[in-house]
């Protein structure tokens, strides 16, 4: 077996649509409150694209970036990898319409629906297409517009779920011991029930059935999520730090899946991290599923928390369940 790493994250773009949803306004509209969201998630706000900012608009303003970052053009892009649980449309792929808004025409460009933990696992895809020689530039993209799916009208979803888009150039490693040393993917399909849509896809299309249950929305059993996310977040932690050959303690900064403060807080934990070594903002994105770790990562390198060298751990969880980490020197 050739020895990692074959790819590097060469840099980063995200985009948030301008549309800020504040606790307080979530107050305004349904029975809850900013103490209630602050103390239960670690949430204070969200961002809400408009009808007319799209899953790919918003891909294509963070790859821009990403393209930009690493001095190439949509031209030199050979694949296009999205993660998303918020398709455009249910057909093409979105990343096809993403594809077309770059002008990357060399590029295959596909969908990977794994929810929350979509940009690992499209990050481990594109890992994969470079080892193997179909790849040497991919785009690799995390992007939602979660406000489409969620019941405003559900207090215990509502408060959760944000949009927003994240992208970052995945190339060949250029330099000894620099890009991904590790990645695992998980799932356990006994368990969408209990964070899934049952209805609006082709086992209940769309009918006004569908519509008047509002069963085209998300449906959580939080607790039981709760539970489950802490118990994968740990287990992903250990694997992808094994795999690595890496100790806990060479971890520079931890980049969990933006869902609750408290999970990360008990993932950060399990790790032997302090919370000193843990990015956080979903303070000011909530869960925003494939994009959280790609905008929190962002962050993270734009706050001066990343630099040349870094020793990374992302995490996710999420419906499926499904579950991801990699480490990654950067
Ligand atoms: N505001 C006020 N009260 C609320 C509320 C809200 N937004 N949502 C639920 N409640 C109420 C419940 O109705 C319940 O009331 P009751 O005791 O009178 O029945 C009470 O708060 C406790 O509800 P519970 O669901 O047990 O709360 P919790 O402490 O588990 O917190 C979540 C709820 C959703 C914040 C929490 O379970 C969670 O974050 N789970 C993980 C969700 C997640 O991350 N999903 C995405 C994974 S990628």
């Amino acid at each position: 077996m050739i020895a990692r790493p074959f790819a590097e994250l060469s840099s980063i773009g995200v985009a948030v649509p301008p549309g800020v949803l504040t606790n307080h306004d979530l107050a305004g509209m349904l029975d809850t409150s900013d103490d209630w969201i602050v103390e239960r998630t670690g949430i204070r706000e969200r961002r809400i694209a408009t009808a007319e900012q799209s899953v790919a608009m918003l891909s294509r303003d963070a790859c821009q970036r990403a393209l930009e970052g690493a001095g190439i053009t949509a031209t030199d892009v050979d694949s296009i990898v999205l993660a998303t649980a918020t398709p455009d449309r249910l057909l093409p792929p979105t990343a096809c319409d993403l594809q077309a808004l770059l002008g990357a025409h060399r590029a295959a460009a596909f969908d990977i629906s794994a929810a929350c933990p979509g940009f690992v696992f499209a990050l481990t895809v594109a890992e994969g297409l470079i080892a193997s020689g179909q790849s040497g530039t991919v785009l690799v993209v995390g992007a939602e517009k979660l406000s489409t799916i969620t019941d405003f009208e559900d207090r215990s979803t509502a408060i959760l779920f944000g949009d927003g888009a994240g992208a970052v150039v995945v190339r060949r490693s250029s330099s000894q011991g620099r890009g991904i040393l590790s990645t695992y993917i998980k799932s356990d399909g006994r368990l969408a029930p209990l964070l899934y849509r049952p209805g609006g896809g082709s086992a209940d299309p769309i009918s006004e059935k569908v519509v008047c249950e509002r069963s085209h929305f998300m449906k959580m059993s939080g607790r039981e999520v709760f539970k489950a996310a802490v118990l994968a977040m740990a287990e992903a932690c250990d694997e992808a730090i094994r795999r690595a050959g890496v100790a806990a303690e060479e971890i520079d900064l931890l980049i969990p899946h933006q869902a609750n403060l408290r999970i990360i807080e008990a993932t950060a934990k399990h790790a032997g991290l302090p919370m000193s070594k843990v990015m956080v903002n979903l303070d000011r994105y909530g869960n925003t599923s494939s994009a959280s770790i790609p905008l929190a990562l962002e962050q993270a390198i734009s706050e001066g928390r990343v630099g040349e060298g870094s020793l990374l751990l992302l995490v996710a969880f999420g419906a499926g369940f499904t579950w991801g980490s990699s480490v990654i020197r950067w």
